[in-house]
């Protein structure tokens, strides 16, 4: 179904005529002042013909025909042009929303999707680092998905570099097996460290870890059993995570799947003369394309700027972390056909994207695809420092699953004492996981922010556990109702209170909300509208009695109520969290 929003664009666009490139937007309104929606087009089309924008206004508004859904337009201060809809025309979008199946989400333009995230490194656990770049990219793809995209989700897994020389020589010498079996990532992570303390204060432990690494590359029998074995339990530590996070990838292209294309990539860039020779590595410099301050091969100094580099090929003759990108952009182009990818990770890994980028699209002018970095500040502790364990460790996702749904446990315990078991551990588990997603999908991703378990946890404020509890609310009203006190039949409905109305704009902006989070890729834009969404419910339930009203008030409050849950219910789904029914 159509939204409010492009209801009120085209109209106002068939008023506008000719604006020259200006597109013609109306935003709802924050402040009821301002009636329900309101646009600035006269403002920007006055600037151009260095007009009077009230003037202009006063030509749009009077070509403009809405009479058959608002009331007279008004101009309001330098120019806005607002519109306050008719309380029928809520009404017959609320009866349409109440049987829309996308919940009034309009159909857009299909896109293919590639999302790069979570990619997490072999034979390491999985710990605070990963979090975001798994939540953010889940959270893109299921938003995708429903908007009707065609998203491929792929974890592009660490699974190649030169900690394999150093693994493969711990695996042969100073791994315990019992401890492997025990317990295999715990088990690859202690011999590492050791190993690679070894290397930095003996030379020729280095030497022994190098030679462990040249056999793997080429091709050694032994080594080559070793790496796949570490990929093979690493697979199945992160698909245990994945699970208890319900998060699902198309596929799992490690690094090391595109080794086959590394040589060709720099043989392509040397050709193309994208690449030069330099000090016996092979680096791709700035070829001045764009002014200095956007040119990701320079950087500034107090002398000026000067080149940085992007290094696709070491003086020993490996690739490097650019180069297996470079491969993968050609592949996911070939093969997947994408109009965009998405990487998500994190911030410092900025110029890493910013250069592979611009030697993408210099080596294929012709290429239509985004690219686009979605990268995310970090995780800190209360302390304002890096997010850490009590003992200074990284803080493993494992363990902070666990964590949260224990903490989660003893508060949904204590609000129902009588609760039976499993059903408590359920709800906590729902309301743990779900609190810190929530908590890490709602910031604006550029910022850093502080993980806080009493503010994640609260049951007030802008929190996971917040919005699951409206619905549970909501969901209460009806076992007390019966389900079929639920009569959505468009002609009972009849809607009279300021509440009722506000609450409705509400629900008829989601569809308005949901295609622009892909834009910037902020799910922190539904986060916000899900919460404003709760409270608007919230103010409708204190000012309009549900059940004890007379009908036909009663009728459409439920309706109000059953669409306002599903909307929650299934807004929550695309960010990845569950609700229970009861908590
Ligand atoms: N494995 C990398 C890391 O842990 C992230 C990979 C991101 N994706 C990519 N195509 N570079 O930092």
């Amino acid at each position: 179904m159509e939204t409010i929003q492009a209801i009120l664009e085209s109209k106002l666009r068939a008023a506008a005529g000719d604006t020259g490139g200006i597109p013609v937007t109306v935003q709802a309104t924050q402040d009821a002042r301002f009636g329900d929606y309101q646009g600035n087009l006269a403002m920007q089309l006055a600037k151009v013909r260095k007009a009077n924008p009230r003037v202009v206004a006063q030509e749009i508004i009077a070509r403009l025909d809405v009479a058959d859904i608002c009331e007279a337009p008004e101009i309001a201060g330098a120019g806005f042009i607002n519109f306050r809809l008719k309380p029928a025309t809520l009404a017959a979008h609320f009866a349409a929303l109440a049987k829309d199946s996308r919940f009034g989400v309009p159909v857009v333009p299909q896109r293919r999707l590639v999302i790069d995230f979570s990619s997490p490194n072999v034979a390491k656990p999985m710990h605070v680092g990963h979090i975001r770049s798994t939540f953010l990219g889940d959270a893109l793809a299921r938003i995708g998905r429903f908007l009707g995209h065609v998203v491929v989700a792929d974890n592009h897994i660490g699974d190649w570099g030169t900690q394999f020389g150093m693994l493969c020589l711990a695996w042969k010498t100073i791994i315990d097996k019992a401890a492997l079996e025990r317990d295999p990532i715990g088990e690859l992570e202690r011999v590492y460290k050791l190993q690679n303390e070894a290397c930095k204060s003996d030379p020729a432990a280095m030497d022994a870890a190098r030679a462990e690494l040249v056999k793997l590359q080429a091709g050694d029998a032994e080594n080559l059993a070793i790496w796949k074995e570490m990929i093979r339990l690493s697979q199945v530590q992160f698909d245990t995570i994945y699970a208890r996070l319900d998060i699902k990838f198309d596929c799992t292209l490690g690094e090391s799947f595109y080794n086959p294309w590394l040589k060709d990539t720099v043989g392509e860039l040397l050709r193309t003369g994208i690449a030069q020779k330099s000090d016996g590595a092979i680096c791709v410099f700035s070829d001045g394309g764009v002014p200095e301050k956007e040119d990701p091969f320079l950087i500034k100094d107090e002398n000026g700027w000067k080149p940085s580099p992007a290094l696709v090929q070491k003086a020993d003759g490996a690739s490097n972390y650019t180069t297996t990108d470079l491969a993968t952009i050609a592949y996911r182009v070939r093969e997947f056909a994408p109009d965009e990818i998405i990487y998500v990770t994190d911030g410092r890994q900025q110029l890493h994207f910013r250069q592979f980028f611009a030697i993408w699209r210099r080596l294929h002018v012709e290429s239509a695809v985004t690219l686009s970095h979605c990268w995310f500040g970090s995780i800190l502790g209360e302390d304002g420092k890096p997010f850490k364990t009590r003992s200074g460790d990284t803080v493993k996702l494992a363990d902070l699953l666990d964590e949260a749904e224990e903490r989660a446990y003893k508060v949904v315990r204590e609000k129902n004492p009588e609760l039976p078991e499993p059903e408590c551990r359920e709800i906590a588990r729902i309301i743990g996981i779900g609190a810190v997603k929530y908590a890490d999908l709602l910031p604006n991703r550029q910022g850093d922010y502080v993980f806080s378990w009493d503010k994640l946890l609260s049951f007030q404020g802008n929190t996971a556990p917040y919005l699951q509890n409206a619905y549970v609310r909501i969901r209460s009203i009806f076992r007390k109702a019966g389900e079929s006190a639920l009569n959505p039949q468009p002609s009972a409905l009849n809607f009279t209170e300021p509440a009722e109305f506000a609450l409705i704009k509400k629900l008829a902006q989601f569809g308005e909300t949901l295609p622009g989070i892909l834009t910037d890729h902020r799910p922190n834009i539904l986060c916000n509208y899900l919460f404003e969404l709760a409270n608007a419910y919230h103010s409708f339930y204190e000012a309009c009695p549900v059940l004890k009203a007379a009908e036909p008030a009663r009728s459409s409050r439920l309706a109000l109520s059953d669409v306002t849950a599903r909307t929650l219910k299934h807004g929550l789904s695309l960010l990845g969290i569950e609700v229970p029914e009861r908590m």
